[in-house]
């Protein structure tokens, strides 16, 4: 079969990489070295050895890198790239969510919530306590609320987990910020991710399921965002 590389242009470890049999692989290498390549190569080489784009998923920290990769690949392989799941941690969740979020009554034309709605929302929230806005600064409960979320803690567990009286302020502002999304259809930034966590561990249905074949995808995740 045609290659759409050429091996020459790897050196010996990054030959190593690409050609590794299917399976977790773990690559750690500065920026600049040859990563990105590595992981570009490895793609076109599945998809051509017959590998169904849509189950590979290939996950970034930035929208850059995902470009960027995404550019590098359409050049080995063409518009099958379009059918890969190739993104940033936060489009490849949000994607899955409007696809299958219904099943934990997600509305697929969900709104993201950016900061400064984010803010918004928050300072009205504190607003109607008539809470000291200096020692609940908007930005400090935000952060906790979001530190709350990236530990996937819903507001009863973030409740029973801490202590102390700016926590249990923030404890009994969570719950009312997360039911403010829901009215607004919206999902904020750590919703998406938290949200599709939740998603693919209750239910079996979308976790298995083919067309969407997330269920044994092959991992390609870079090491760093360089
Ligand atoms: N084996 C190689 N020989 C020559 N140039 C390479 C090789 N591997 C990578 N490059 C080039 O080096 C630069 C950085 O590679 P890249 O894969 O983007 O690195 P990283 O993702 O680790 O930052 C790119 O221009 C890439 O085309
Ligand atoms: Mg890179």
């Amino acid at each position: 079969m045609s290659s759409s590389f050429s091996l020459d242009s790897l050196n010996p470890q990054q030959q190593q990489a690409v050609m590794a049999p299917a399976g977790p692989i773990k690559i750690l290498a500065g920026a600049g070295s040859g990563k990105t390549r590595v992981i570009t190569c490895r793609i076109s080489r599945l998809v051509e050895e017959g590998a169904a784009p849509y189950r590979i998923l290939a996950v970034t920290f930035t929208n850059k890198a995902a470009r960027e990769m995404r550019e590098r690949v359409e050049e080995m392989i063409g518009d099958r790239a379009k059918d890969l799941w190739l993104g940033t941690f936060h489009s490849v969740c949000s994607r899955i969510l409007r696809i299958e979020g219904h099943a934990i009554g997600i509305d697929r034309n969900f709104v993201v919530y950016d900061d400064s709605d984010q803010m918004t929302l928050i300072k009205g929230l504190i607003k109607k306590r008539n809470l000291d806005d200096k020692s609940f600064q908007p930005r400090a409960v935000l952060n906790e609320i979001s530190r709350a979320k990236e530990r996937l803690e819903t507001p009863e567990q973030y409740s029973r987990s801490t202590a102390g009286y700016f926590e249990s302020i923030v404890g009994d502002i969570y719950p009312e910020y997360n039911k403010a999304l829901r009215a607004a259809n919206a999902l904020d930034f750590d919703d998406i991710l938290m949200a599709a966590v939740r998603l693919l561990q209750e239910s079996e249905a979308v976790r298995t399921k083919p067309t969407l074949s997330i269920s044994s995808p092959i991992f390609l995740r870079a090491s760093t965002a360089a």
